[in-house]
């Protein structure tokens, strides 16, 4: 039997999402499933990884529907970065996972940026400590739950969950490894200080592989109950963000990403090591076996979404933008903050919230959908900026995620950000960055590059309007100074 079938999954924070590759890179199916989040207090956020199981099983069951599951070559997963999912000496998930846009760590990432220090954070790790990253929250639970703590045989992060459940393989990559404050980035090893800061040994840790290499086969059982063959093999998969770059070809240097997904994210990939001096971009190992710096938002579609379905109680978004044309980009009286759960670059902040501002008597609902799209586009372009500070000049960038189904949405993000996006043939990045990912290990390609190089392609670019990204200029001048005036407010309110 020619193997040649590749089964890429995307573990998203709202749904696992699969999809079938065929060697050519033609998407064949694609399955979606959605799961539960949980928000046990304000400002926290969980979800039950036996959820994220179920998921994929029923996934792949329904993806395979109609096609040869014999076929099927490798598996590869890329998953929602930072959640700390730990396991007791039997693998069992001891608690529900804290996930990457969860901020009950406040005090733990002060502690951490303060006592341990910002400049030996970065000097251990290439990074500072953010309240989703994953040390934080060992910390977190160290001390709020000593009992679960004490039970913790294997810290593991999401997708490495579903990867354990498919092959008995403990196991992380470097790209999503890179997230958890804990792994000496440029070298590529954990750090044995931090794992001491945060009272863990490195024989709880996962196995270490670039995000390309094969941890295993099917586990006899699981390969039974998903009509596979045993030998399937399942690469170690990437964060989801790095294998989203794979996916729409940002790998090498100087390639940028943009996603609008629950979060927002801009991924800047580098054929060397590189730090931001002051850390408000993540220094994080790539799955194409560099590293990238990242500017990530917590919430980007997800403002659309809220505005949407909790406030204007519809899910018919396309009729919400209908209205927004191009004569009032860049002329909105009305801004948003998108800080819906607090955020993460470059502000570093669990306190901010979400805001309108500008509000008056002739106000429209459209005024304020379209400050929600263009919150989001400002909040990336203060990311860019970042970027453009420490000398990295993006020049164009692709644009992937949910968000950029929204033709409107991709030129307010184009006009703001002043640069052609390209868009990639499928927005479904992270799961066909994670299949080819896969095609890698099985040895249809030599690396992600050549890869991304064969298979990657975009199929439009959208231009900046001089007129309207000068108008846009003026606004982004206007919002830059709206977070500073309110920050001391969002302490007090919350
Ligand atoms: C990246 C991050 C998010 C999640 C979302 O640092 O926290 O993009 O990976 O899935």
């Amino acid at each position: 039997m020619n193997r040649s079938t590749f089964i890429g999954i995307d573990l998203g924070t709202s749904a696992v999402k699969l999809l079938l590759l065929d060697q050519q890179g033609t998407i064949l199916n694609t399955v979606s499933r959605e799961h539960p989040m949980y928000f046990p207090h304000p400002g926290w956020s969980e979800q039950d990884p036996a959820d994220w199981w179920t998921a994929v099983q029923d996934g792949v069951k329904a993806l395979l529907t109609g096609f040869e599951a014999a076929k099927v070559a490798g598996i590869g997963v890329g998953g929602q970065m930072h959640g700390l999912v730990t396991l007791d000496a039997n693998d069992e998930i001891i608690r529900n996972a804290i996930l990457w846009n969860d901020g009950r760590t406040a005090e733990e990432t002060a502690w951490l940026n303060t006592v341990i220090g910002r400049d030996k954070l970065s000097a251990l790790t290439a990074n500072i400590a953010f309240a989703g990253f994953t040390a934080p929250k060992l910390l977190w639970m160290q001390k709020h739950e000593p009992e679960n703590f004490a039970r913790i045989a294997k810290i593991m992060l999401p997708k490495d969950y579903i990867n354990y459940k498919l092959t008995g393989v403990h196991s992380c990559d470097f790209s999503d490894a890179s997230g958890m404050l804990l792994l000496d980035v440029e070298h590529k090893r954990w750090s044995k200080e931090m794992l001491d800061v945060c009272g863990v040994s490195e024989s709880q840790m996962p196995q270490l592989f670039e995000s390309y290499e094969v941890i295993g086969t099917l586990r006899p059982e699981i390969s039974a109950a998903l009509g596979l063959s045993t030998d399937v093999k399942v690469i170690a998969g990437a964060g989801d963000n790095a294998a989203a770059a794979v996916g729409t070809g940002t790998v090498g240097g100087g390639a940028c990403n943009i996603s609008l997904g629950t979060s927002g994210t801009i991924f800047i990939s580098s054929d060397r090591f590189g730090v931001d001096p002051g850390n408000a971009l993540h220094a994080f190992a790539h799955a194409d076996g560099n590293y990238h710096l990242m500017g990530c938002m917590l919430s980007a579609a997800s403002c659309n979404k809220w505005l949407c379905e909790e406030i204007l109680k519809t899910t018919d978004y396309v009729a919400e933008q209908a209205d927004i044309t191009d004569d009032r980009l860049g002329n909105n009286r009305v801004f948003f903050l998108p800080y819906l759960m607090g955020e993460r670059s470059p502000i570093n902040d669990t306190d901010a919230r979400g805001t309108f501002i500008g509000l008056s008597m002739d106000t429209t609902r459209a005024d304020m959908v379209q400050a929600v799209l263009e919150g989001v586009a400002f909040a990336i372009r203060d990311s860019f900026e970042v970027a453009k500070s420490i000398g990295i000049c993006v020049e164009r960038s692709k644009l992937c995620g949910g968000g950029a189904k929204s033709p409107l949405w991709r030129r307010i993000m184009a006009n703001v950000l002043n640069i052609p996006l390209e868009l990639p043939q499928t927005e479904e990045g992270p799961g066909y960055g994670a299949a080819m990912l896969a095609m890698v290990g099985c040895g249809e390609y030599d690396s992600a590059a050549d890869c991304a190089a064969a298979l990657a392609r975009t199929t439009e670019t959208i231009e900046p309007d001089p007129e309207i990204s000068a108008r846009y200029e003026a606004q982004y001048q206007k919002f830059r100074k709206i977070y500073p005036s309110v920050r001391n407010l969002f302490k007090e309110i919350k």
